[in-house]
């Protein structure tokens, strides 16, 4: 809850290098929507929930390190997208391992289904779980999931 005073979770979607360029970057990998349609999307699932929500994107592997620390104390989920740093970045896993605040890693593509450097996520085995494969779905269902998570804390 983080001490807000309504009592909401609070969820933090991050979301990492070229996802800015969603919905002209590769359609036919990553799909048809924009970074804006998946945050909007992302809004009416949370507000059904009833969680609060800050969503962001960077090019910047240090400035999503920075996000996640500020991160600490005020959020009580967070799905991240890394993107091509999923599979380079121990900077963002110490981060995430750094703040303690539980996981959940989205990709839209199925990461297992394509060229073996994707294969390697230096975020999954300090996640809760995974979405990958699902397109801008994969970012609802981590809503749910994250919801559940936190409602039934310390069952996987
Ligand atoms: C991605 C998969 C990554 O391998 C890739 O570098 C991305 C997007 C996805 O959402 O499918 O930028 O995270």
């Amino acid at each position: 809850m983080s001490g807000v005073s309504d009592e909401r979770f609070r969820i933090l979607i991050l979301n990492g290098p070229n996802l800015n360029l969603l919905g002209r970057r590769e359609p036919s990998v990553y799909g048809a929507a924009t970074l804006a349609d998946i945050e909007r999307d992302c809004r009416v699932q949370a507000e059904q929930w009833g969680v609060e929500l800050d969503f962001f994107q960077s090019n910047h592997e240090g400035v999503l390190v920075d996000r996640i620390g500020a991160a600490y104390g005020e959020e009580d989920l967070i799905i991240i997208n890394p993107a091509a740093l999923t599979h380079t970045s121990i900077a963002l896993r110490d981060a995430l391992l750094g703040v303690g605040i539980p996981v959940i890693e989205v990709h839209l593509s199925n990461i297992y289904r394509r060229e073996p450097f994707r294969h390697h996520s230096y975020i999954a085995d300090i996640a809760i779980g995974q979405m990958s494969g699902f397109g801008a779905l994969g970012y609802r269902l981590a809503i749910e999931a994250g919801v559940y998570h936190l409602k039934n804390q310390g069952t996987r």
